[in-house]
């Protein structure tokens, strides 16, 4: 073993989650990103680890410290995560927190792109992005036993989220609720319902991203057991 990780329900176990936002280059100096913090995803690699898992947490730029114990790998486009995740298998569970761009560039530039003296408008074409949760969930061969994807809606949630969890081929999604009402991008308060089955249906009280991980990562550990002994 390469990290000392304690012992728990989640020894022998191997995790791996994405975090952060991904950033994808127009430019040497430009590049086109979702606003994600990371803090959801972190917490849930740093709570896997405290339960003994052996976490890879591929994380795209964030402005937070490696979780403690945990193998952390960052990238910065959605091709290079989707790459980092596939050489982080196998795996007995993946959760998808990052906040991964769908789109990217179709032909970044290799120097600056400059102002065109005259022109009021400038256009870039753009290609959709891999989605990982999709690939993972679809593998034929060393599908990870357990999926966790996440959405974040602002309306009509648990059926928005509902139909993701269909449409990705996931087993669970954890749907994050980020109408006004209920959280806020970058804050600390989450209201989020776990759906782990089309009448399956959990929702929590609003909670911070630390007690939201804690909570996740106990049920996956009651849904994998140990795999120690
Ligand atoms: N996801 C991913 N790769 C992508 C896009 C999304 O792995 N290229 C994952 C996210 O990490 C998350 C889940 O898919 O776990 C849902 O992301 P979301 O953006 O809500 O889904 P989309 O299918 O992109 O739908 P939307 O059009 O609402 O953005
Ligand atoms: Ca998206």
């Amino acid at each position: 073993h390469h990290l000392a990780a304690p012992a728990g329900p989640l020894t022998g176990r191997r995790v791996l989650v994405t975090s952060g936002p991904t950033h994808e280059p127009i430019d040497p100096v430009r590049y086109i990103a979702n606003r994600s913090s990371g803090k959801q995803g972190h917490a849930i690699a740093d709570a896997l680890a405290r339960l003994g898992a052996e976490v890879t947490l591929v994380t795209g730029p964030v402005a937070l410290p490696d979780p403690p114990g945990v193998r952390v790998v960052a990238v910065e486009s959605a091709r290079d995560m989707l790459e980092a995740c596939r050489a982080a298998l196998p795996v007995d569970a993946a959760v998808f927190a990052a906040a991964v761009a769908d789109w990217r560039v179709a032909a970044s530039a290799d120097q600056k792109l400059k102002k065109q003296p005259g022109a009021e408008t400038m256009t870039l074409d753009l290609a959709q992005n891999p989605d990982i949760l999709a690939t993972i969930s679809g593998l034929t061969e060393g599908r990870p036993a357990l999926v966790v994807g996440f959405a974040a809606e602002t309306e009509r949630v648990v059926e928005h989220a509902r139909d993701k969890r269909a449409r990705k081929g996931c087993d669970w999604i954890v749907a994050n609720d980020v109408s006004a009402a209920a959280g806020t991008f970058g804050g600390d308060a989450n209201t989020v319902h776990l759906i782990a089955g089309s009448e399956d249906v959990d929702s929590w009280p609003p909670l911070s991203k630390a007690e939201v991980a804690e909570r996740l990562a106990h049920r996956i550990a009651a849904t994998l057991g140990s795999a120690a002994s």
